[in-house]
């Protein structure tokens, strides 16, 4: 199977039943994406598919077909990155790949979004250090 991951083609040779998540990180070492649950409550595996957020432990890989892929390894040079290092938005870090890329979906659709909306498109990413707070300002102040 083809995979398109962070703009570049990747041929895999799955079996079938593979997730995403586990497509990414086993066959392709894309190990930015984390699986927490691994039952689709926490967020911490979210990915992009075609810029919508999907959680890749519950999305089977020979589902993608041809959409692109994106990864937190492919949003390195995106100021929301910076935005969570800056608003110090973690701790363990172990949520935040999940986090920044639900958050880059959010402020593709609604570069300015209020604090209801980020709190809605957010509501899927857990995060068991608390950082709620934070991962708020860190999103609320994303182009500063
Ligand atoms: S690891 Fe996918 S939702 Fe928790
Ligand atoms: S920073 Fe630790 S789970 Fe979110």
């Amino acid at each position: 199977m083809r995979l398109d991951v962070n703009d570049h083609a990747y041929e895999l040779h799955c079996e079938v039943g593979t997730t995403l998540a586990e497509a990414l990180r086993d066959e392709l070492s894309l190990t930015g994406t984390k699986i927490a649950c691994g039952e689709g409550h926490c967020g911490a595996c979210t990915v992009l598919v075609d810029g919508a957020p999907v959680l890749s432990c519950i999305t089977l890989a020979h589902a993608v077909g041809d959409a692109k892929v994106t990864t937190i390894e492919g949003l390195r040079e995106h100021p929301m990155l910076r935005s969570f290092v800056r608003a110090d938005a973690l701790q363990c870090g172990f949520c935040t790949p999940g986090q920044v890329v639900s958050a880059v979906a959010l402020v593709e659709a609604r570069p300015e979004p209020t604090t209801e909306e980020i709190r809605h498109a957010m509501a899927g990413n857990l995060c068991r250090c608390g950082a709620y707070p934070k991962i708020e300002e860190a999103i609320r102040t994303w182009r500063d």
